[in-house]
């Protein structure tokens, strides 16, 4: 058993409050490789930017858990040497789908859990996730928890469609699973194809895909019932076009792929959403990256001539959204 507290890691609790009560979200960016990881440490503590790291079950089975960790808590020594001198992160469990995969992670250093129980019946969301609570709040880990589905694929759980939360369910879930935030469905998927072409419309100009808006009504009707709540938000990609098309350029193929419009995750920022999961936007850049490299360079085989051009694309993208989206910059001085 490890605290997260010897790790200089910090669980979720007080980054929530600040948030909401500032008007901004906390990045939670995934990550599952050394690259990922340096461009997140570097766009926070440049932008001094409190963050989430998030390891997802296929993280973990790709780099290896313990690996995983320890980079964490590298990534705690690199800020400081960075010049962060109160670096504020966090280390989270990504859509945790079984009380022994979030206990093997509160007793190995993570600071925060999630447990992905939203596919299950209501009462079985609520016992597991009470479980898990009442587990991880002993060695004060945090905990969030999800109410409705979002549509597409998560680390082992999927849904063809999406099932927005019901507010009316809120108050009663909050309060007998002791959660201490929760992850809720207004319209956002995870991957970069979070609408059907039928359910968007087209730009008369650009002939680009125009998603439709997120429900802002069943997020204010939360708020209503939850009020001062920490409220998270799973696939916030934007999916930028720039890359997108930076891919198609150099041999991809991801025709129509579609995200959430800045302007929007601005808008939730600004809420009790104080936490916005962002994954694939950094996907993106980093294939991106990688392309050009190799239809500009086909004679180059040093893989740090191209992992370093998308970790430094990456790193703009995090910088990005923390200045730009999420309103998180300077608050971890
Ligand atoms: O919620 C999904 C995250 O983007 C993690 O994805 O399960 O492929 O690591 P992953
Ligand atoms: P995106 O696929 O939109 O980046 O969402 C990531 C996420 O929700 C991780 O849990
Ligand atoms: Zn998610």
């Amino acid at each position: 058993m490890v605290s997260f507290k010897e790790l200089g890691l910090v669980n979720t609790r007080e980054m929530f409050a600040k948030a909401i009560k500032g008007g901004y979200a906390i990045p939670a960016f995934n990550f599952n490789n050394m690259e990922q990881l340096q461009a997140i440490v570097k766009a926070c503590a440049e932008t001094k930017s409190p963050v989430i790291l998030q390891v997802s079950k296929g993280a973990r089975n790709y780099a290896n858990q313990t690996l995983l960790r320890y980079m964490a808590q590298g990534a705690v020594e690199y800020a400081k040497e960075l010049g962060w001198e109160h670096p504020q992160i966090c280390l989270h469990l990504d859509h945790g789908d079984s009380f022994e995969l979030c206990k093997s992670c509160v007793d190995f250093g993570f600071s925060s859990v999630m447990i992905d129980a939203s596919s299950l019946p209501y009462e079985e969301n609520i016992a597991l996730t009470k479980k898990v609570v009442e587990y991880a709040h002993k060695y004060d880990v945090t905990v969030e928890a999800e109410l409705g589905v979002l549509a597409g694929v998560e680390d082992e759980v999927s849904s063809a469609v999406s099932h927005y939360t019901k507010p009316e369910e809120v108050v009663d879930f909050a309060t007998r699973t002791g959660c201490d935030s929760l992850a809720i469905s207004i319209g956002t998927s995870h991957g970069a194809y979070k609408f059907t072409p039928e359910q968007c419309t087209r730009d008369p100009k650009t002939g680009k895909l125009v998603p439709p808006p997120l429900a802002f009504d069943v997020l204010d009707a939360i708020m209503e019932k939850l009020p001062g709540f920490p409220i998270v938000l799973h696939g916030s990609s934007s999916v930028p076009q720039e890359y997108v098309d930076m891919i198609n350029q150099y041999g991809g193929k991801l025709p129509d792929a579609v995200g959430i419009p800045e302007e929007q995750l601005r808008k939730a920022a600004k809420s009790a959403v104080c936490k916005i999961n962002i994954d694939s936007d950094s996907r993106l850049a980093f294939t991106a990256a990688v392309r050009k490299v190799f239809a500009e360079k086909p004679g180059e085989f040093d893989p740090r001539k191209y992992c370093g051009p998308a970790r430094d694309l990456m790193e703009e993208l995090y910088k990005h959204k923390i200045i730009n989206v999420l309103g998180s910059d300077g608050k971890a001085e």
